[in-house]
């Protein structure tokens, strides 16, 4: 179930942490997904997965009102509520959206959590559990795996990871299984993610009430402007290994 998904990143917090100084997620996912929050001021968040805890504090840092952040491995809790602690930023940390979390939230941020379902009845339960907490018109913003992510493994290396089908002859093929191997600085660690088309997640996210789904690809910071784009970021740019899917609940 999704918590034995969850619990290959019990150990992973510090490394989570690492990884939102990365240059492809510093430059590219992290500025895309501010752009598709866009103001936050006295909003009600949760960040569903929450990881470490980055994105729970940056929307905090942002101007969010209440910021709930849900993850199921313990490990990651335990983390991500030291750093907020040691940083002085109030948010709740929960193991459990319980029914008092349902139609109390504004929106729901799920940053690579959508892969980690890893049965079809899973993408389903995860994807009504991240509309429930929305008020109606409530939005989310999540970042499932590309629907045409480069299945050359090495295609990512030069941004610190990369991306294996186990059946590299069926890259897309639906619940497929992917080895994300991290290897960046001093860390190296593997888990595993599953494929989900466009069609799966949509038609998941429809029988939840979701309405008015987008996709997007990230796009480069725009400090960079006419400035030389350093080649490992410009080869993410063409082909990333994440889209941005946003919707409403009607
Ligand atoms: C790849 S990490 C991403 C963490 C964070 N969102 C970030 O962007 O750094 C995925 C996280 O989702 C959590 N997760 C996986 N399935 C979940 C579920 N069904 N409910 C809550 N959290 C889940 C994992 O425990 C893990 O911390």
């Amino acid at each position: 179930m999704s918590k034995e998904s969850a619990n290959q990143f019990d150990q992973l917090g510090a490394l989570y942490e690492d990884l939102a100084t990365w240059p492809f997620r510093e430059h590219i996912e992290t500025p895309s997904v501010k752009h598709a929050l866009g103001s936050l001021a006295g909003l009600d968040v949760v960040d569903y997965g929450c990881g470490s805890g980055f994105y729970a504090r940056t929307m905090k840092v942002e101007g969010a009102r209440r910021v709930v952040g849900y993850d199921l491995a313990d490990g990651m809790l335990d983390y991500a509520r030291r750093v907020a602690e040691r940083d002085g930023v109030p948010i709740e940390f929960r193991s459990r959206l319980g029914p008092e979390c349902e139609g109390a939230f504004d929106v729901v941020l799920a940053v690579y959590v959508l892969p980690y379902a890893t049965t079809r009845a899973e993408l389903d339960q995860m994807c009504a559990e991240m509309m429930a907490p929305l008020r109606p018109g409530g939005r989310l913003v999540a970042l499932p795996i590309h629907a045409r992510f480069e299945p050359d493994p090495g295609y990512y290396a030069a941004c610190g990871f990369t991306l294996t089908p186990d059946d590299p002859q069926h890259p897309y093929e639906e619940g497929g299984r992917l080895r994300l191997d991290l290897r960046y600085r001093q860390y190296d660690a593997s888990v595993y993610a599953w494929y989900w088309s466009e069609d799966a997640i949509s038609a998941a996210l429809g029988k939840a009430g979701a309405t008015a789904i987008r996709w997007a690809n990230p796009a480069l910071d725009e400090r960079y402007g006419a400035a030389e784009v350093p080649q490992a970021l410009q080869a993410y740019v063409e082909k990333p290994h994440a889209s941005i899917l946003q919707c409403r609940k009607s």
